[in-house]
């Protein structure tokens, strides 16, 4: 029987990689960040991507690698995506078919809160971070929106709490449960 991925959107410090772990420990899947993927395939760290090639070096890289994985076509996989990936409609598709795909949806408050301090996150080296992330949240929702097949809201849930619902909700939707 195929087995299908789970593929997981959403804002930076939304949960994705920790969420991903947790759902791939639980459903017996193997877990893969685009992001350390991109930047093992690249050699660089996504800072350093940004800064030499610009954020579209770093986007075209992000499709690219998108386009690889719906090729290589693996099954039992649970995908941590970038925060932007859902940002191009070319990526949107792809990722449509990469596996099911569940948005972590989360407020501006918990990013912020989460993403303190942190330095690995090139959009938000701002000093008008907390506007920015507000601002940029708002304006992705409807990528998020169109490319989801199931969102879960992450504020104040745990790794585990959130994969189980990603589970059971899964097993909930009509026409979808295996
Ligand atoms: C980005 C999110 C980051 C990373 C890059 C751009 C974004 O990934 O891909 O810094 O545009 O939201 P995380 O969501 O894993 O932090």
């Amino acid at each position: 029987m195929k087995r299908e991925n789970y593929v997981l959107i959403g804002y930076m410090g939304s949960g994705k990689t920790t969420a991903g772990r947790a759902l791939a420990a639980l459903a017996g899947m193997i877990f893969q960040d685009l992001d350390l993927l991109l930047e093992e395939r690249s050699g660089m760290t996504i800072p350093e991507i940004f800064e030499k090639e610009t954020e579209k070096g770093f986007r075209d890289r992000e499709s690219a690698l998108i386009r690889d994985l719906a090729e290589e076509g693996r099954e039992g996989m649970v995908y941590a995506t970038g925060g932007g990936a859902p940002l191009r409609e070319e990526n949107r598709t792809l990722l449509k078919k990469l596996g099911r795909v569940v948005w972590l949806d989360v407020s501006a408050h918990t990013v912020i809160d989460r993403l303190a301090g942190a330095s690995d996150r090139p959009l938000l080296q701002r000093p008008d971070r907390e506007e920015a992330v507000r601002t940029m949240l708002t304006d992705r929702q409807s990528a998020y929106a169109s490319c989801a097949d199931m969102a879960v809201r992450t504020d104040g849930k745990s790794p585990g709490d959130i994969a189980l619902e990603i589970l059971s909700g899964w097993d909930k939707k009509p026409g979808r449960g295996e």
